[in-house]
């Protein structure tokens, strides 16, 4: 495992964890967290700076969500199947106190089986469905709904993924209207993952988003894309208070999390993180990680300033 995943040593390796084309996109999402400076302030009286946020119901230590993925024995390594890895991840999100988005796949399976794990932990999970058809999402949200998950999420930018392309039925880009039928759908609040302008993200709340992600799905479906954090502050501008804006894309620490929020996230994902702490360390070492960042989010809030969660401000942070 790298000291640091920062997408230069996966660069463009797909199938691997790394992103498309020149594979730069993953490597400019977490150099790009890194430009945004923090301004300290420690005339204060804080202490212990509470990191509790709430997010659709469920109650987490910090504003973290463990990212989707999908075809881990694909990208990683046959140490783990889809199902075994999922158990892991729902598991330790929830012995942390967070919540974990699964992926999807094109073996039914894979829906299947996160939906029983979330189920098993009542409800603690949020399933994320790629833009298929509507008879193939209809049998998925039907999964869904049972799971007793308090969200669902489709990655729409996976219609930029190789094995979407060219299915019969076709599976890919999604109009308002589609994506509005499919929010009916579901029944729950619905995070459209992949947005990466204020334009796409006024559409997704018309169609009845609760919530978008930020989100070039890590360089892995459009090769030579700006930064998450280029473009997270134009986007909060655009719709922050009409739905919940996230944000994935390098963030590694709990500083990284810190500046998110500064500028506007109401919370974070990380996705290949968890992999790298299960694969390497099973569900103890992604319990210790979300620790370590609760900590350093902690160490953050009290030298900038920041008693609460919702007192993390633009003020806080320098952006170039
Ligand atoms: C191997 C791999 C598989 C992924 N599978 C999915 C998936 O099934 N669904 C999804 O929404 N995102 C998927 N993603 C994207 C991640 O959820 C996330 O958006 C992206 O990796 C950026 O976050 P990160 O830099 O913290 O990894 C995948 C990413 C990787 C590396």
């Amino acid at each position: 495992m790298c000291p640091v995943c920062n997408g230069k040593a996966c660069s463009n390796t797909i199938p691997g964890p790394g992103a498309k084309g020149i594979g730069d996109v993953a490597i400019r999402n977490y150099d790009m967290w890194k430009e945004i400076r923090v301004n300290m302030d420690v005339i204060s009286d804080i202490d212990e700076p509470d990191t509790e946020t709430d997010l659709f119901g469920y109650n987490l230590r910090l504003p973290l969500i463990a990212g989707p993925v999908g075809a881990v024995n694909l990208h990683y390594g046959d140490k783990y199947n889809d199902e075994e890895y999922n158990l892991k991840l729902i598991k330790a999100c929830h012995d942390a106190g967070i919540v974990a988005m699964t992926g999807d796949g094109t073996d039914e399976d894979v829906m299947r089986s996160a939906c029983e794990v979330i189920k098993s932990f009542g409800g603690q999970g949020i399933p994320t469905v790629k833009p298929w058809d509507i008879d193939t999402l209809k049998n998925k949200l039907g999964l869904i709904k049972d799971s007793g998950s308090r969200a669902f999420a489709m990655d729409i930018d996976a219609a930029g993924l190789p094995f979407l392309k060219g299915r019969i039925p076709p599976a890919g880009h999604k109009t308002v209207e589609d994506l509005r039928e499919i929010a009916s759908l579901g029944e729950k609040p619905f995070i459209i993952k992949g947005i990466m302008t204020p334009k796409s993200a006024e559409k997704a709340v018309s169609a009845g988003a609760k919530a978008i992600v930020v989100s070039n799905h890590g360089g892995r479906v459009l090769d030579q894309c700006p930064a998450t954090a280029e473009v997270l502050p134009e986007i909060v501008d655009a719709v922050g208070g009409k739905c919940k804006v996230l944000v994935d894309g390098g963030i590694r620490d709990g500083l990284d999390i810190f500046k998110a929020l500064a500028v506007g996230a109401d919370a974070v994902l990380m996705a290949r993180p968890f992999v790298n702490a299960i694969y390497q360390g099973g569900e103890q070492a992604a319990i210790e990680m979300v620790a370590k960042f609760a900590t350093e989010l902690k160490d953050a809030m009290s030298m900038c300033g920041a008693k609460r969660i919702k007192d993390i401000d633009k003020s806080m942070i320098r952006i170039k």
